[in-house]
């Protein structure tokens, strides 16, 4: 015959050390798994849902688990001490420019202007345009800009809409954070261009921000420039997050993928590996 003890050790198994109850927490959490399953059920209604909610959570966790193609920002200017950029993508555009024949190259879009300092090393003209007279200073002061880069305070667009002047090659990089100026959006921007290039040899470079291997906005943009010119490329890398993509449009047939040609004092093997993952690749629908 069960003592009284016994019995009331039993029953204390339904409550804590302390005396409290578990009940409350045990019904806390039965209706957190109900919770959970109606969820579920809503989220697994259908095959689509399912899928979209899949597609949803690997994105997600790609986001949080995968570093960025580049540790530099993919929009922001960093250099070694020589103002030798350690961006992948400029060195992309650099390479790009260097299998042309190229002597007179309009930058939109300053930053560090690392692109024009490594350009105006080979002896080409440069002539840099920014929206921001902060950036040319900056530019200048702490990323050796030479004096030799011929450089004006305006926006990229109405600097073209102004000058009669044409050029072997224009670059567009000029992002706003990480926002891509309405301006450059427009066919009338991309026609401006057209107008300024020297002809049949010449060429036109876009450095686009890519969030991953869903974003359509590199395939668009592309689609875009080819109501422009006949021939339009992309460069870019699959499987990275938060990438630059490289658009090439004039003439382009016969360009190759770009290799590390000028080497900044550090990263050179990483920017290497970088520049080799690269590759034009076909549009998405
Ligand atoms: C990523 S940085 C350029 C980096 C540069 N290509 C380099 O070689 O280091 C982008 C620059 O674009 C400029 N920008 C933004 N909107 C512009 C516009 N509408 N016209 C001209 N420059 C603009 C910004 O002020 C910023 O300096």
């Amino acid at each position: 015959m069960p003592d009284d003890e016994g019995w009331w050790r039993n029953a204390a198994i339904a409550a804590d050390s302390d005396g409290s109850s578990l009940l409350a927490p045990l019904l806390a959490i039965g209706v957190a798994l109900l919770l959970i399953g109606a969820i579920a059920a809503l989220l697994t209604r259908s095959e689509a849902t399912l899928t979209r909610w899949l597609l949803a959570l690997h994105k997600l966790l790609a986001r949080t688990l995968r570093r960025p193609r580049s540790d530099t920002w993919a929009h922001q200017s960093v250099a070694d001490a020589h103002g030798i950029s350690l961006a992948d993508y400029i060195h992309a555009i650099y390479g790009f420019l260097r299998q042309t024949r190229a002597r007179d190259v309009l930058m939109i879009g300053c930053g560090g202007g690392t692109l024009a300092t490594m350009l105006d090393s080979d002896g080409i003209n440069v002539t840099v345009v920014d929206i921001d007279a902060r950036s040319i200073e900056l530019a200048r002061r702490y990323f050796n800009l030479p004096d030799t880069v011929t450089c004006h305070v305006a926006d990229g667009a109405e600097f073209l809409r102004r000058t009669r002047t044409r050029y072997d090659a224009i670059v567009l990089d000029a992002y706003n954070g990480g926002d891509f100026p309405d301006v450059f959006k427009k066919s009338s921007y991309l026609s401006s261009v057209k107008a300024h290039l020297t002809g049949a040899n010449a060429i036109y470079l876009e450095n686009m921000l890519v969030d991953d291997d869903d974003d359509r906005a590199p395939d668009n943009r592309v689609r875009l420039l080819q109501q422009i010119w006949p021939d339009v490329r992309l460069l870019d890398c699959d499987g990275w997050v938060d990438r630059n993509a490289v658009i090439a449009a004039g003439a382009v047939r016969g360009l190759r993928k770009p290799k590390l040609i000028l080497r900044p004092a550090r990263g050179a093997k990483k920017l290497e590996r970088e520049l080799d993952s690269l590759c034009f690749r076909r549009l998405r629908s």
